[in-house]
């Protein structure tokens, strides 16, 4: 790899759902427009990618994820001339776009499946998953889907079932076919040929199922879901070839990234994903799992980057679309000094670090309080055991105006109701503000081949509260030091002159003082 700044093993990745970070036209969803009107504030906050959840016509069963056209963009979002728009105004600004693509299943309402339920010899009937049901009528295997269920739906008309790994309304495809082959290859390009950089291939070890629909042997589990062992349903070896055909296509582009989406997956199978001929990176979930322990962390981390082969760059994330925000996830209450720990970590550990919107200013989940204000639809089936998604999806907090400058009209999520003291405008003012904080951090990264690509290891053996590890490029070498706790302690710096990358100041003294979750940054002197 080169030793130049790389976009995606250098930068950082800012995922956007669309639905929710900016409304340009007034109909309470955030759109292209939108986020085109917001570039500024990316390219100052730092960052290098946008990766954009599904812009594509949906029926919004899962809010883009079931995908009715994968070559057009969804009129509630904009055009395809905003797009290029969009594309153009992000190059000016040097920032890449990628696409989430949903390959593994399609909208029920797509124009394929419309034709493939109509009766076995339309040409489209080998696109799904049909089969025959069992004599007493009962689905073909014992499969179940995540979101609820069996994993099979009947359709009286055809006298078969279609198999669904998520809702009904998302039936998977028949990725044996060559033609779907064929057809999803063709994705990629026309999106490459419009200029996007890179994609996110969404739950992409679920396209291949076991051809002859074993059923999954059982295990101890709470959902009917967990108490199977997913070996048929996932995870088969067809999808290495297949990797390998994407591959190729990207590598005829110039600077061209492809992540993909690891379901049901350890870390060591997310890392054997990785590599040449294969995906750039994936996304390992044991990070951002870990509670807030220093030594959990470091250990995931150890895992990730043992795991992963040499010609592999690793990445890491702690929030999506998909989860509690990280600031939910590990602050009390309004107290951000937990949620800078955390980005500082995420921005300074070895691999790309990809950052959900609101992350940089703190933001924290909406509550959800009754069943009937529910948006995803998994959040009514388990209510009230798991409420859904919706709470790490609300409107990105611009300022302190009505819907915290989201939109004037009532978002389609609610604002968090801490909008007025927590929003961009008013961090960009408080020198303290996590938003500042994270700024900084990204600024002392941008400056740091170091940080960007140098060598990681750890600079404590056992860490009690503190998390500390140096990264190392040729003659550079850098100590970041994390206090986890909301003690004051004390830490042994290695032999050497070190200068804090926050101020210049040099640390003769080497037992630093560190307070309650402070971070410290230091760079040794030649
Ligand atoms: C992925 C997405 C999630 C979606 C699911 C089905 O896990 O991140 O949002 O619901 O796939 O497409
Ligand atoms: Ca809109």
């Amino acid at each position: 790899m080169t030793d130049e700044f790389l976009w995606w093993r250098d930068g950082i990745i800012y995922q956007i759902y669309p639905r929710s970070f900016m409304d340009a036209n007034d109909d309470g969803i955030g759109d292209l427009k939108g986020i085109i009107s917001r570039l500024d504030y990316l390219e100052n906050l730092g960052i290098d990618a946008i990766w954009l959840s599904p812009i594509f016509p949906s029926p919004d069963v899962d809010f883009g994820y079931d995908v009715a056209n994968y070559k057009d963009i969804d009129p509630k979002f904009g055009t395809m001339a905003d797009f290029s728009q969009l594309i153009e105004e992000a190059k000016r600004r040097k920032i890449h776009i990628i696409l989430d693509l949903v390959l593994n299943h399609t909208s029920d309402q797509h124009p394929w499946f419309l034709e493939s339920n109509k009766s076995k010899d339309n040409p489209y009937y080998d696109w799904y998953l049909w089969q025959d049901p069992k004599p007493n009528g009962d689905p073909p295997n014992n499969w179940q889907a995540i979101f609820g269920g069996s994993a099979w739906e009947y359709d009286p008309d055809l006298g078969q079932y279609y198999y669904h790994m998520f809702y009904k309304e998302q039936p998977d495809l028949n990725w044996r076919n060559p033609d779907i082959r064929q057809e999803m290859l063709d994705v990629f390009r026309f999106w490459l040929d419009k200029g996007v950089d890179g994609f996110r291939l969404d739950v992409f070890n679920a396209y291949f199922k076991d051809p002859e629909f074993k059923d999954n042997p059982p295990k101890f589990g709470i959902r009917a879901f967990d108490r199977q062992e997913h070996i048929h349903d996932v995870s088969q070896p067809e999808m290495m070839p297949l990797l390998k055909d994407i591959r190729d296509i990207l590598d005829q582009y110039d600077q061209t990234y492809v992540v993909g989406e690891t379901f049901l997956a350890d870390t060591e199978r997310t890392a054997n994903y990785c590599g040449n001929d294969k995906l750039h990176a994936a996304f390992n979930f044991k990070f951002a799992e870990n509670r807030w322990h220093p030594k959990r962390f470091l250990t995931s981390l150890t895992e990730w980057y043992q795991s992963l082969s040499v010609n592999a760059w690793p990445n890491n994330f702690l929030s999506n679309h998909d989860m509690t925000r990280t600031a939910s996830r590990y602050c009390f209450g309004e107290d951000d000094r937990r949620a800078k720990v955390a980005a500082a970590m995420l921005l300074t550990v070895k691999g790309t670090p990809f950052m959900y919107y609101g992350e940089e200013i703190g933001m924290r989940d909406i509550p959800i309080r009754k069943k009937s204000d529910i948006k995803d639809p998994i959040g009514k089936t388990f209510w009230p055991l798991f409420k859904g998604r919706d709470g790490c999806r609300s409107p990105m907090q611009w300022n302190d105006e009505e819907n915290a400058g989201f939109s004037i009209i009532e978002p389609w999520l609610p604002v968090h109701s801490n909008f007025n003291e927590r929003n961009v405008e008013s961090q960009t003012a408080d020198p303290d503000s996590i938003l500042n904080f994270v700024k900084n951090i990204i600024r002392i990264r941008k400056n740091e081949p170091a940080l960007q690509r140098g060598d990681f290891n750890p600079a404590i053996t056992d860490p009690g509260h503190l998390l500390a590890f140096t990264r190392t490029l040729g003659a550079d070498k850098i100590i970041v030091i994390l206090n986890f706790s909301s003690r004051e302690l004390t830490y042994q710096l290695p032999d050497g002159d070190w200068v804090s990358l926050f101020d210049n100041q040099t640390t003769e003294n080497k037992l630093l003082k560190i307070n309650p979750y402070q971070v410290h940054i230091l760079k040794l002197k030649d």
